[in-house]
């Protein structure tokens, strides 16, 4: 076995040797997920190397989102559709999302972060308690399991960090998302609306983020 490792050891020293003599420009890769893992060097601070999110930051989850939903979300932050001063949070991807050069870097970084691992099984199940039964009225869009729609465009929500859906769910309510021109966060608008009080929130958000 020894060979080998020694063989791989001087390969990869050419390889550094190599990389030393030229700068490393942004990899003008040919394939969308190539050219967005480029693209996702500068989202991996905050998000995590592997889109697991990152609490300390209040940088929610991203691997297991659908591409689709994560483009939407990037083109809304662009048009200054979320995020902005009233949003204390999502102020922070508006200058993210309008650093990506095009729309065909919104779609290549959405592409790579579908490539990601989805979240890992709950530490404790959800069952029981208010969430369960306020969960009953988000089901219809999001899914039984969380699992989310994509031809609703309605997210999913099982496994993402529960500070950051109730945070969610409180700017819908106050409007700081759902803007006129975001339909689909209109819908959310609706729905979020309909939530009795802040501790409804807070156990339907806690409820959701342990599903699976
Ligand atoms: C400075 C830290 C930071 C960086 C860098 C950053 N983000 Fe974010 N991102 C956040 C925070 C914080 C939020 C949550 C905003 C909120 O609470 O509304 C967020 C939210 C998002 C969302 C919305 C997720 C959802 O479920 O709706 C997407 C998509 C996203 N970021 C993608 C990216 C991409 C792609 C990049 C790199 C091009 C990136 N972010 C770079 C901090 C960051
Ligand atoms: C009529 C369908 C519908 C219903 C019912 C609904 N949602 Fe949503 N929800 C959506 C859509 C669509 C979006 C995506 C909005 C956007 O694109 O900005 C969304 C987004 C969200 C988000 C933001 C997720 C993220 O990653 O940022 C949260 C949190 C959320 N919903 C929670 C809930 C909860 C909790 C309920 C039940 C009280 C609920 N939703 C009921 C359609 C729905």
């Amino acid at each position: 076995m020894r060979a080998p490792v020694i063989f791989i050891g001087a390969a990869a020293v050419v390889v550094a040797a190599a990389g030393c003599s030229t700068a490393t420009p942004a990899p003008k890769a040919s394939s969308p997920v190539a050219r967005g893992r480029a693209y996702y060097t500068t989202c991996q601070g905050c998000h995590g190397n592997a889109g697991e999110g990152f609490a300390g930051m209040k940088a929610p989850r991203l691997a297991g989102l659908p591409p689709s939903y994560v483009a939407e979300q990037l083109l809304l932050y662009r048009k200054d559709l979320r995020g902005g001063p009233a949003d204390f949070q999502g102020v922070q991807m508006n200058g993210r999302a309008k650093a990506l050069p095009d729309e065909q870097a919104v779609q290549d970084v959405a592409a790579y972060i579908a490539t990601l691992p989805p979240p890992p099984a709950p530490v404790a199940a959800a069952k029981g308690g208010a969430g369960t039964a306020l969960y009953e009225s988000c089901a219809a869009c999001h899914g039984a399991r969380g699992e989310g729609n994509a031809e609703l465009g309605a997210p999913p929500l099982a496994g993402t960090d529960a500070d950051y859906l109730a945070r969610q769910l409180r700017n819908f309510r106050k409007g700081i998302r759902g803007r006129e021109g975001d339909e689909r966060g209109q819908q959310m608008a609706a729905a979020a609306a309909v939530l009795p009080d802040e501790a409804a929130i807070d156990a339907v958000a806690a409820h959701a983020s342990t599903l699976r």
